[in-house]
C-alpha cells in the first residue's frame, strides 16, 4: 500500500473515517490511530504493527463528553485526576463501556483513556468525529517514534497516511493510572509524575513488580523500547567504553564523553527524556554496537526515564 504524506488533519481524518490507520503526532510520541467502533480498523492496527493480540489499546477522545462514549464509569479520584490533568500526557483506565470493541482492549472489561495536549492531535481526533485507538506508531519491539520520520522508517507501506508534525515535546509514553480498585495505581510512569498525582490524589501508589506478575497493563511484559544495539545503564562516563562503535547519552559531559562515535549531551532529565528514542534510532542507524545511558535520580520524570531506560536495556 501507498502511505500517504499529508500536514493536513482533515485529510488524514478522512481516512480514518473510511477505515484506515493513520500515524498522527501527540505530545508524548506518535500514535498510530484507526476508529475505536470499527474491529476492522482495529484489526489493521495490530497488523501493521506486528502487535501481540493480548496487548490493550489506549482510547483517545478530544472531548469530555466522548470519554462517557468509551467508559461506563467514571469513578470519583479518575474524574479528579481527568480534571487535573486532561488534556495531558495521562492515561486513566476505567471500566469500558459495552460499545467499545474487545479487540481494542485484549478481552479486558477495562479501557485506557487519554486526551492529548497536542494542538494538533486535537484537531485530528476532532475531524475523526469519533473518539480512536492509537498504540505508539512503531513495530512492536521498536522504541516509540517521536518524529514522522522515525513512523516512515517503521511503517512505510504497511499503513494508509501519516499526519506530519514536529518533534513530539515529552518524548516518553504517557503515564498510565489504573483507577478502577481502591487507590490508583500508576502501571506505566510518565510525564504526568507520582508527586504530581498525589497532589490531587494522595492514595496513588505504583503498581508493584508483584502485582504486575499478573499484569494488569499486559504491554508492559512486552521487551520495548529496544534499540538493536545494546545498552548499559553507568552512573559516570568513566565506566563506559569509549570505542569506535559506543555512544553516549547522559547529564554529565567530560573529557570521555567526546570520545564516543555518537554522544548526546542533554541539559536536564526533561531534554534527556526528550531526546533517548530519536537517539536510540540514530545509533541502530550508525550500526553502533553499545549505548551508555547515565542513570538519573528517580523522581519526577526521572522515574519514567528510568523506567524506559531499565527496559531498553533488558532488566525488565
Ligand atoms: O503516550 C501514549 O500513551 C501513546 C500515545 C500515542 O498516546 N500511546 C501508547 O500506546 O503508548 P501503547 O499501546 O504503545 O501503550 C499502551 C500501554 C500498554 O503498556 C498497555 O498494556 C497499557 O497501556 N494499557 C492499555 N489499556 C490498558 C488497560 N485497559 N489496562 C491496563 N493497561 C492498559
Ligand atoms: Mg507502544
Amino acid at each position: 500500500m501507498k502511505t500517504r504524506l499529508t500536514r493536513s488533519p482533515r485529510v488524514a481524518a478522512e481516512f480514518i473515517r473510511r477505515g484506515e490507520v493513520v500515524a498522527f503526532p501527540t505530545e508524548t510520541v506518535f500514535g498510530l490511530a484507526a476508529a475505536i467502533f470499527n474491529e476492522d480498523a482495529i484489526t489493521k492496527v495490530f497488523a501493521a504493527k506486528g502487535r501481540p493480540a493480548d496487548n490493550p489499546l489506549i482510547a483517545h477522545v478530544a472531548t469530555f463528553q466522548q470519554i462517557q462514549t468509551v467508559a461506563s464509569l467514571i469513578p470519583p479520584v479518575a474524574n479528579d485526576l481527568i480534571k487535573a490533568f486532561f488534556p495531558g500526557p495521562l492515561t486513566v483506565v476505567l471500566p469500558k463501556s459495552p460499545a467499545v470493541p474487545k479487540l481494542a482492549t485484549a478481552g479486558l472489561e477495562t479501557v485506557g483513556v487519554r486526551m492529548p495536549s497536542r494542538q494538533l492531535a486535537a484537531e485530528f481526533i476532532r475531524e475523526c468525529g469519533t473518539p480512536i485507538v492509537a498504540p505508539s506508531a512503531n513495530l512492536s519491539g521498536r522504541p516509540s517514534p517521536t518524529t514522522w520520520q522515525a513512523v516512515k522508517s517503521d511503517l512505510d507501506g504497511r499503513i494508509s497516511c501519516i499526519l506530519i508534525g514536529q518533534q513530539t515535546e515529552v518524548g516518553l509514553e504517557s503515564t498510565v493510572v489504573d483507577c478502577t480498585g481502591e487507590h490508583p495505581l500508576v502501571l506505566r510512569a510518565g510525564a504526568v509524575t507520582l508527586e504530581d498525582l498525589r497532589l490531587i490524589a494522595p492514595a496513588t501508589d505504583l503498581a508493584s513488580d508483584q502485582q504486575q506478575t499478573q499484569p494488569r497493563s499486559p504491554g508492559l511484559k512486552y521487551g520495548h523500547y529496544s534499540p538493536r544495539a545494546r545498552v548499559h545503564l553507568v552512573d559516570h562516563p568513566t565506566e563506559a567504553g569509549a570505542g569506535l562503535n559506543s555512544a553516549w547519552i547522559g547529564l554529565t559531559a567530560t573529557a570521555e564523553t567526546g570520545q564516543f562515535r555518537l554522544n548526546l549531551q542533554c541539559g536536564s532529565v526533561t531534554e534527556y527524556a526528550h531526546g533517548l528514542f530519536k537517539f536510540f534510532r540514530e545509533c541502530d542507524q550508525a550500526g553502533i554496537d553499545v549505548i551508555y545511558c547515565e542513570r538519573v535520580p528517580v523522581s519526577g520524570l526521572g522515574l519514567a526515564l528510568m523506567d524506559r531506560l531499565r527496559r531498553a536495556s533488558g532488566q525488565l
